[in-house]
């Protein structure tokens, strides 16, 4: 008996089996951020595959915060129409679909050459180069962003959002206190520094209403002394879930150029593991997990809820041909 082929539920939303596509950028975006018919037939293809849940790679909730100049967007309302056609394409194969909602902060490409804008003045590397610490003002608008995004994400027919606050990106900025070095209502302590975050997960639960699930994809850990660690990141996930947040996708890594100091076969298994003794809501496990007995044990030994399998099945899209 499969634990992994048996169902599952994320908030209102029941799953077929507990396996999910991560979210992966596929480079295939038009100049202005819209969806095309590839993105139709790849995650169609890839739910026509097996997989409990399919989640739509990074789109961008603000033209400033893209993380590739050939990333997605749902930067306007000329954005819905093409994604509508993604998540229908998907929902066709009888799986449901999430968008992950992203704004790269000081690591984006910013569309039509806007500036680059951080928690705090300080950059990532040479190549993106310095950003701006953010106002008040502009901390609201990205608050509304996300909102405005997931209120697109439900009209374009998705059945989930997935926040992403992980890999480096704005909202993990925010959480670090090696990239948040504010002084104000969002940095200085730990509280302050989640406030962003909580201030996103309820907007888009206000634009999204009660039933739509809502989960967020964290890195769990910096990999960096001073940096964030599982313990902590649980603890400030557990205050989020009264907000309405709905499951958690465990990473790890992305705020800093350097390497993660040991990969391996299920190497992030462990910070999904620390977070799920501490939540009540589901936790997905990603990373280098590749077989059935792995994923089976996962599951069985209550490390997680749900395993993410990436990389396989961009190649091999068929899951009986993973696992
Ligand atoms: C080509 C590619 C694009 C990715 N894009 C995203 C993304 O848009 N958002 C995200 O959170 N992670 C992204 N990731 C990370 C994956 O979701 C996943 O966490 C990672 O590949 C580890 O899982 P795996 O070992 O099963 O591939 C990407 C990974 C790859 C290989």
């Amino acid at each position: 008996m499969s634990i992994a082929f048996s169902p599952v539920s994320i908030g209102s939303l029941t799953l077929k089996n507990r396996i999910v596509l991560p979210p992966m950028q596929q480079y295939q975006g038009s100049t202005d951020g819209f969806a095309t018919e590839y993105h139709q037939h790849h995650y169609a293809r890839r739910a026509r595959g097996g997989v409990g849940l399919v989640i739509i790679e990074s789109t961008a909730v603000a033209p400033e915060g893209r993380l590739m100049t050939d990333d997605i967007g749902l930067f306007s309302e000329a954005h819905v129409a093409p994604l509508a056609a993604v998540a229908a394409a998907v929902r066709a194969e009888n799986v449901p679909v999430f968008v992950q909602l992203s704004h790269g902060g000081r690591k984006s490409v910013p569309h039509g050459g806007g500036v680059l804008l951080a928690p705090s003045r300080i950059a990532y590397d040479d190549c993106y180069g310095l950003p701006e610490a953010m106002s008040a003002e502009a901390i609201a608008v990205a608050i509304e962003a996300f909102g405005t995004g997931a209120r697109r994400a439900v009209a374009a027919g998705f059945d989930g959002v997935e926040l992403h606050a992980a890999h480096g990106y704005l909202l993990h900025q925010f959480l670090s206190p090696l990239s948040n070095r504010r002084e104000d209502g969002y940095g200085g302590s730990p509280e302050r520094r989640w406030r962003l975050l909580a201030e996103v997960i309820g907007a888009v639960r206000a634009a999204v209403g009660p039933a739509v699930p809502v989960t967020i994809r964290v890195s769990a850990s910096d990999h960096a002394a001073g940096g964030l660690e599982p313990e902590v990141v649980a603890e400030a996930l557990q205050a989020l879930v009264p907000l309405g947040l709905d499951a958690v996708h465990v990473s790890s890594g992305g705020l800093l150029p350097a390497p993660p100091p040991e990969t391996g076969p299920g190497y992030q298994v462990r910070y999904a593991e620390a977070i799920r003794r501490k939540m009540k809501v589901p936790v997905i496990a990603v990373g280098q997990i590749r077989t059935r007995e792995q994923v089976e044990d996962i599951l069985v030994q209550g490390r997680a809820d749900l395993v993410a399998i990436g990389r396989p099945l961009l190649i091999y899209p068929d899951l009986s041909r993973v696992l």
